[in-house]
């Protein structure tokens, strides 16, 4: 499966935010890649858990972020956070317990769109309303 590229549909424009959105991007990289390789299981669930802690620190820093700029639908965006969060922790189980050496195609997909769409869309409306209220 073909790595992500960090495009500008993706940027938000704030530098902090975008930064770290280049750090989970990375380790997202670094689950596919590891998925590719069956005899590296330990690898590939260290990514995850790469994967898993970015996701956690970032998503902390990120409301942070949305508090320090007053953002009204912070307590909305947070219980997105929560729900994307319990969502990942669920998929890396699953695979511990399963004993498979790699992802499915379908989790993968799945687990592309769960970061990507997150930022395209809900994390988009931070910048934007970091560009309308921010001098
Ligand atoms: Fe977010
Ligand atoms: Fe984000």
């Amino acid at each position: 499966m073909e790595t992500i590229k960090f495009t500008p549909p993706l940027a938000t424009g704030i530098e902090e935010i975008d930064a770290e959105h280049r750090h989970l991007v990375e380790c997202l990289n670094a689950v596919l890649q590891a998925n590719q390789n069956s005899d590296e299981p330990e690898r590939l669930m260290a990514s995850l858990e790469s994967l898993r802690d970015g996701t956690r620190t970032h998503f902390a820093q990120e409301e942070v972020v949305m508090r320090r700029l007053a953002y009204p639908a912070l307590p909305a965006h947070r219980a997105q956070h929560d729900d994307l969060f319990a969502a990942l922790r669920v998929l890396i189980d699953h695979f511990a317990e399963s004993g498979e050496a790699q992802l499915s195609d379908e989790t993968l997909v799945s687990l592309k769109a769960w970061l990507l769409d997150h930022i395209a869309i809900e994390d988009k409306k931070i910048g934007k309303f970091h560009d309308r209220n921010v001098a």
